[in-house]
């Protein structure tokens, strides 16, 4: 899988948002003064991930008002919808820590806008690309990451860091990410919790298949697999 990401299994989905707030606040504590550019995903594993940041002692220890949080991805939903990622981490943490967050707004269809911000907000690094410090990611038993669903037009961009993706498997469009913006990051870490993902976690570590998660490979930064033991059993 060029270049093998690091795993890390935890006990079960209470002990795996546990070990990602720890290892989050290590971050933030890391980075000194400087801020911080984090990309939160949607997904029910980060929702657990992001209700147990917004509780003590992340929410009291964590210096939020250093943190920049985008999204890697949207629905066309607005942001009150029960499908909207943005709706999901505001009620689950934004709405409870004193962070600058930044809508994707994919019901605008504005992708350039975003990737504006993107751009204004984190400034250009290597070869003009923004660095984004910490990507969170999570896995579909599909293989799809972030909107990157298979067999997709935003899976073969190289150019665009953001984009609306035509997803015709769900009849939908999705704004998403792409491989240059997720793989410029420092971080990227995946998480993926529950038995429905061990099929699709196994192929994957096995080297095998051909999913879009597949795709996620940071040039220079680390990759983080964090799993729960119902998803990484062999
Ligand atoms: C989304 C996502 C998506 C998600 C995976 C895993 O909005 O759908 O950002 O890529 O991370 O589908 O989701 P679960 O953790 O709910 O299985």
């Amino acid at each position: 899988m060029g270049g093998r990401p690091k795993t890390v299994v935890c006990r079960d989905p209470g002990a795996l948002a546990e070990a990602v707030a720890e290892a989050f606040e290590a971050v933030v504590r890391d980075a000194g003064n400087d801020r911080l550019a984090v990309a939160l995903s949607g997904g029910s594993t980060p929702k657990r991930l992001y209700e147990r940041l917004a509780a003590a002692p992340f929410r009291e220890r964590i210096a939020w008002k250093r943190i920049d949080f985008f999204f890697g991805d949207e629905r066309v939903v607005p942001a009150d919808h029960p499908d909207s990622n943005w709706g999901m981490a505001k009620r689950a943490l934004l709405d409870h820590v004193p962070a600058a967050a930044y809508r994707m707004g994919a019901d605008s269809g504005d992708a350039d806008g975003y990737e504006r911000i993107l751009r204004q907000r984190v400034g250009e690094g290597r070869g003009g690309i923004p660095v984004l410090d910490l990507v969170f990611l999570g896995i579909g038993a599909d293989g799809h990451t972030a909107s990157l669903f298979p067999g997709t037009d935003a899976l073969k961009e190289r150019r665009r860091l953001v984009m609306m993706n035509a997803v015709p498997q769900l009849a939908t469009r999705r704004m998403t990410f792409t491989y240059p913006a997720i793989n410029a990051a420092r971080r990227v870490w995946v998480l993926a919790s529950g038995a429905d993902k061990r099929p699709v976690v196994a192929r994957c570590l096995a080297g095998a298949g051909d999913f879009p998660i597949l795709g996620v490979v940071p040039s220079e930064g680390e990759l983080v697999w964090w799993l729960d033991e119902a998803a990484a059993a062999p």
